[in-house]
C-alpha cells in the first residue's frame, strides 16, 4: 500500500524563500516518489481564523495556487485542492467536535499563548479569541482524518495539533468503530534534514521578523534587492571569510551542488568579496525560480486555468471523502432512513462472523471486544497489562474455561480464575440479562464451532 502523505497551507500570505526550501520543495519531491499518494489542499477555512480582510484570504489562495504548480506540482499526480470546495471537511469537523474533550483544547499552545497574551494585558483571558481560534485543532483534525492520512509534514509548531489529531481519531474509533478503525491514525513528519532557511538577519526566514527573500513577488530585481540586504560582516574583498558563519552561505547551499557548495566555500576562504559572492547567489537562484516565475505569471494572468485545476483536484478528493463520510454517518447514528448506502456496507466488511478485536486504552492498558456476527459489541474486558493476558482472557472465553455468573438483576460478570474477565451492566432487566447471557454463549459456541 501507498503511504498516503497529506499537508494544508493555510492561506494568509505570500510564499518567500523559506516556504519554497523549507515547505514546498520537500512537498514537490514527495509527489514524485512511487511509494507516496499525495494530498496538498489550500487550507483556506484556516485562513478565516487568522484573517478577517476578505480580499488578502482571495489573493492568497490564488497566489499559494499558482506558486505550486508554477513551482513543478503535477495535479494529475498530486490531489491538489482547497479545503473549502469539500464539504465534508467541516461536516466531519463538526462530528469531531462532539468527541472531543475542551479540556484538550485548553492545553492547545496557539489558545494558550493568546491567553498568556491577555494575562499580561490584564484583560480577560478569552479576549479576542474566537471559537475558530479555539477549534483550530478539530478542524484540522478533520482536514487529516478525512483522507485517512498516513504522515503529515509539518513544521515544529504543528506537531501538538497532530497528537491532537491522534487523541480524537482514537477517541471516535473507540467510541463509534466497533472494534475497526474508521480513522487511521496520522503521524508527524517533522523533516530534520531541510535545515531551516535563515532570513536576511540569520534568524529563522519569517514574515513576522520581517526578513524574507520573496520568491516571485517583485521579479528578479526583488530578488536581487533582498539579497543584497543580507546581513554580512565587515570582512572587506581580499579577506578570508568564512562561510559557515555567514548568513548568505546555507541560503546558497540550499540551492546549489555539493560541488558548487565547496567551491563557493573555498573561494570565500580565498577572499571572495561580499558583493560578489551576493551577486552569485542571486544567479544561482535566478537559475532556478525565474523559470518557476515565468509559469507563475501566467497563472496568474490566466484564473480560470487554475481554477479547473483546483475543481479536479476537488473531485478527485471527494471521491475518497464521500465514502468515508457517509460510513462516519452511519456509525454515529445519522443513517439514511432507506437501505444503508454503498459505503456504510462496505464499512460492515468483516461482518458475518463474530470476532475478538484488541485496542490499546489510553492510559495503556489492553482490552478487546468481542462482537457477534453481526457488529453488536457483546462485551468489552477488563484492561490488562500487556498484550499476552489478554490473549489468555480470549483463549479462555473461547474455551468455556472462563466462568459466566450473574450479578443482580442488570449485570453479569465473566471470571477466570477468580480474576474478573469482563463485566456486562446497563442491562435493563434480569430478562435482558439472560437473553444476553444467552446470546454471549450462543455466539462464543457458534465461533469455536466454525473454527
Ligand atoms: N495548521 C497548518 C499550519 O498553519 C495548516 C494546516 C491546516 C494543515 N490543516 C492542515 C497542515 C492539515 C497539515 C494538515 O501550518
Amino acid at each position: 500500500m501507498k503511504t498516503r502523505v497529506l499537508t494544508g497551507i493555510t492561506t494568509t500570505g505570500t510564499p518567500h524563500l523559506g516556504n519554497y526550501v523549507g515547505a514546498l520543495r520537500p512537498a514537490i519531491d514527495a509527489s514524485r516518489r512511487d511509494d507516496a499518494d499525495t494530498f496538498f489542499f489550500l487550507a483556506d477555512y484556516h485562513a478565516l481564523i487568522k484573517c478577517e480582510d476578505p480580499a488578502r484570504v482571495a489573493r492568497s489562495r490564488q497566489e499559494i495556487a499558482a506558486t505550486w504548480l508554477a513551482a513543478g506540482l503535477d495535479p494529475n499526480r498530486a490531489t491538489f485542492y482547497r479545503q473549502s470546495d469539500i464539504p465534508e471537511v467541516p461536516e466531519l469537523s463538526w462530528i469531531l467536535t462532539c468527541v472531543t474533550a475542551k479540556g484538550l483544547m485548553n492545553r492547545a499552545h496557539a489558545y494558550k499563548a493568546a491567553v498568556d497574551q491577555n494575562a499580561a494585558a490584564g484583560v480577560e483571558p478569552d479576549d479576542g479569541v474566537t471559537m475558530g481560534l479555539f477549534s483550530y485543532p478539530v478542524l484540522m483534525a478533520a482536514d487529516i482524518l478525512i483522507f485517512n492520512a498516513h504522515q503529515v509534514p509539518v513544521g515544529r509548531d504543528q506537531v501538538q495539533h497532530l497528537e491532537m489529531a491522534r487523541d480524537i481519531a482514537q477517541r471516535f474509533n473507540y467510541l463509534y468503530g466497533a472494534g475497526e478503525e474508521i480513522f487511521t491514525l496520522p503521524d508527524a513528519a517533522v523533516d530534520e534534514s531541510t535545515a531551516l532557511l535563515p532570513g536576511l538577519d540569520g534568524r529563522k526566514m519569517s514574515k513576522s521578523y520581517n526578513n524574507t527573500i520573496p520568491l516571485f513577488e517583485g521579479g528578479s530585481r526583488g530578488l536581487r534587492d533582498a539579497i543584497a540586504r543580507i546581513v554580512t560582516d565587515s570582512r572587506a574583498p581580499g579577506e578570508a571569510k568564512d562561510a559557515e558563519g555567514s548568513h548568505l552561505f546555507p541560503i546558497y547551499r540550499a540551492f546549489a551542488t555539493p560541488a558548487q557548495v565547496k567551491d563557493f566555500s573555498d573561494r570565500l576562504a580565498g577572499g571572495l568579496g561580499w558583493g560578489d559572492a551576493k551577486r552569485e547567489l542571486g544567479d544561482l537562484i535566478e537559475s532556478v525560480v525565474g523559470p518557476m516565475r515565468d509559469r507563475y505569471e501566467a497563472l496568474m494572468a490566466n484564473p480560470d486555468e487554475v481554477e479547473d485545476v483546483l475543481q479536479m483536484g476537488a473531485r478527485k478528493a471527494r471521491a475518497h471523502a464521500e465514502p468515508l463520510m457517509a460510513r462516519v454517518r452511519e456509525a454515529v447514528g445519522l443513517r439514511l432512513g432507506k437501505a444503508p448506502a454503498k459505503a456504510a456496507k462496505a464499512a460492515r466488511k468483516g461482518a458475518g462472523k463474530a470476532r475478538f478485536v484488541s485496542f490499546r486504552e489510553q492510559d495503556g492498558s489492553f482490552r478487546f471486544r468481542f462482537l457477534a456476527a453481526d457488529g453488536t459489541a457483546l462485551l468489552v474486558s477488563q484492561g490488562f497489562a500487556d498484550p499476552k493476558a489478554a490473549g489468555a482472557a480470549i483463549k479462555a472465553l473461547q474455551s468455556g474455561e472462563a466462568e459466566v455468573s450473574v450479578e443482580g438483576e442488570g449485570a453479569f460478570v465473566i471470571r477466570l480464575n477468580d480474576g474478573l474477565l469482563a463485566r456486562v451492566d446497563e442491562l435493563a432487566d434480569a430478562a435482558a440479562r439472560d437473553a444476553a447471557i444467552e446470546r454471549l454463549q450462543a455466539e462464543l459456541k457458534a465461533l469455536a464451532d466454525a473454527e
